[in-house]
């Protein structure tokens, strides 16, 4: 019978009155399993309802159906030993493990069997005759008969010698449910236009919500970026070392902030439509206070403080330019302005953010970028002093070993290139640009004389390729970034680089 058809027949079966279902499994032919999963999805659809009964019955275990006939190993074992004097022990062993194992220590237990040491060890009769009591109670028990066997010998063969089992089923009284029908009808999942129109929706049987939540599938948000995550170290080491972030919310800047401020003269390469990117609405803005604006203008035309300044025309249509900010030294500048403004205090200062410059991308730049810098403002600041806060600073990524090397900034002097021996790399690296301010740059801000401003800037990207192993930086930043590689990158533990060193040089 196949699946429609006992389904029909227990249908029609329960509408005639109450059904057992093992009754009608065996009436059917069917397995009972199969009408116990009949019945449950009846019931989901409340074509029928159930009341189930547990039972319990004591059963044979496989090989006590065999002992049925051929009599228990031990009455076996009694049997295969002639009266009298026996049999060799080497013999008896060549018998059935049944009989040679199990019969003979139970024989043995029940004084049916001995051993006799000799010179040829001896399996003996102990017994004229044995009555297989064993053999007897399975048989009462496979009758159904369990009360005729003495409540010892059950425990034993059930516990001792696993002979009989306990079996445990359930069956159902089957009935009509409160949908009772002599067919299933398919439950409809959607309501269609159709049904509105023909008014097929009245009668139809509708598929109820399935509410119970399911295992969804894994969110596909919610991952950060590596940069982010280097980003957060970064933050995390500046804010241990004291200083305080800097607003980097502009990232158009006038080119008096990123350039003019930072007494960079108005002509000098880098303020060329090649290297950054000019704004075309608005083209301008003024954007600092007029006082300032002038002792800049001074500044660049004529110097001051032992300076003879640039000696030019010092534009105001070129500081007013609106550009992209193509380094975060512009925001330094407006914080270094700020502070004297609002009356000198040493500070400690640091920014995180993107910077823009025009530049051909290749596997080592964008045309954006982000710089992490730090800024320190003290009275009598040294070369000495940047060097040692470059020590600190980078030691909490995991370089130890500096070196430095003179370089040129406009805004600078002396300026400095940093190389760190990288422990990941196992070479000498560049990791960072720096410098102390120039007096031309500090003093138009308004910042006392004697007030020095150390400072270093490195980007965030070339870090967080090294430590995620990115060899282009088309592949961490940009289009081209797999979404996939930001679900999949590991944690970042950036002053972690030196400690796995060095576990890995002891192991
Ligand atoms: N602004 C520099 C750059 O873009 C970095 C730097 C910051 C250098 C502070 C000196 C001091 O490379």
């Amino acid at each position: 019978m196949d699946d429609a058809a006992l389904e029909k027949a227990l249908l029609l079966a329960v509408s005639a009155g109450d059904v057992e279902s093992d009754a009608f499994a065996s009436a059917n032919g069917a397995d009972h399993k199969k009408v116990v999963g009949l019945l449950k999805s009846l019931e989901s659809s409340e074509l029928v309802r159930s009341a189930a009964r547990d039972h319990g019955a004591l059963k044979l275990a496989a090989e006590a159906q065999a002992y049925l006939t051929q009599g228990t190993p031990e009455a076996q074992a009694f049997a295969a030993v002639p009266p009298g004097a026996g049999v060799p022990l080497a013999d008896f062993k060549k018998l059935d493990k049944t009989i040679s194992d199990i019969g003979f220590k139970q024989a043995m237990q029940q004084k049916w069997l001995a051993m006799e040491k000799g010179e040829v060890p001896m399996v003996v009769r102990k017994a004229d005759a044995v009555e297989d009591t064993a053999r007897k109670y399975l048989e009462a028990i496979n009758a159904g008969d369990v009360a005729s066997v003495p409540p010892k010998e059950l425990d034993a063969l059930v516990k001792k010698r696993k002979l009989v089992k306990q079996e445990t089923w359930k069956t159902f009284t089957i009935g009509k449910g409160a949908k009772f029908a002599l067919e299933r009808k398919k439950a409809a999942a959607d309501l269609t236009k159709e049904m509105l129109q023909d008014g097929s929706w009245r009668d139809a049987e509708f598929k109820q919500y399935n509410l119970v939540p399911g295992a969804g599938a894994p969110p596909n948000g919610g991952c950060v970026h590596p940069l982010l995550k280097v980003r957060q170290q970064f933050r995390e080491i500046f804010l241990q070392m004291g200083f305080a972030e800097m607003p980097t919310n502009n990232f158009v800047e006038s080119g008096f902030w990123n350039f003019d401020t930072l007494i960079q003269p108005q002509m000098h390469p880098a303020r060329d439509a090649h290297d950054t990117f000019f704004m075309k609405t608005p083209a301008v803005a003024n954007r600092a206070p007029e006082d300032y604006v002038q002792r800049v203008r001074a500044m660049h035309e004529s110097g001051g403080h032992g300076s003879i300044g640039h000696q030019y025309s010092w534009k105001r249509s070129e500081a007013d330019k609106n550009i992209l900010r193509t380094h975060t030294t512009a925001v330094s500048a407006r914080c270094l302005h700020k502070l004297a403004q609002d009356g000198f205090r040493p500070a400690k200062f640091f920014s995180i953010d993107r910077v823009f410059r025009n530049e051909a991308v290749d596997r080592t730049h964008l045309a954006e970028f982000h710089q992490v810098e730090g800024v320190i403002c003290d009275v009598g600041l040294t070369l000495g002093d940047l060097i040692g806060v470059l020590y600190q600073f980078f030691a909490r990524l995991g370089m130890t070993q500096l070196r430095f090397k003179p370089a040129f900034n406009p805004y600078t002097e002396p300026s400095m290139e940093i190389f760190a021996y990288h422990p990941m790399l196992k070479k000498w690296v560049e990791v960072g640009n720096s410098g102390m301010f120039r007096p031309e740059m500090l003093i138009p801000m308004g910042l006392p004389e004697d007030v020095n401003v150390i400072a270093w800037g490195l980007s965030l990207e070339r870090p967080t390729m090294i430590m995620y192993g990115i060899d282009n930086i088309r592949d961490l930043f940009g289009s081209k970034m797999q979404m996939s590689s930001v679900k999949n990158n590991p944690v970042c533990r950036l002053g972690m680089i030196e400690q796995r060193e060095t576990v890995k040089a002891t192991e």
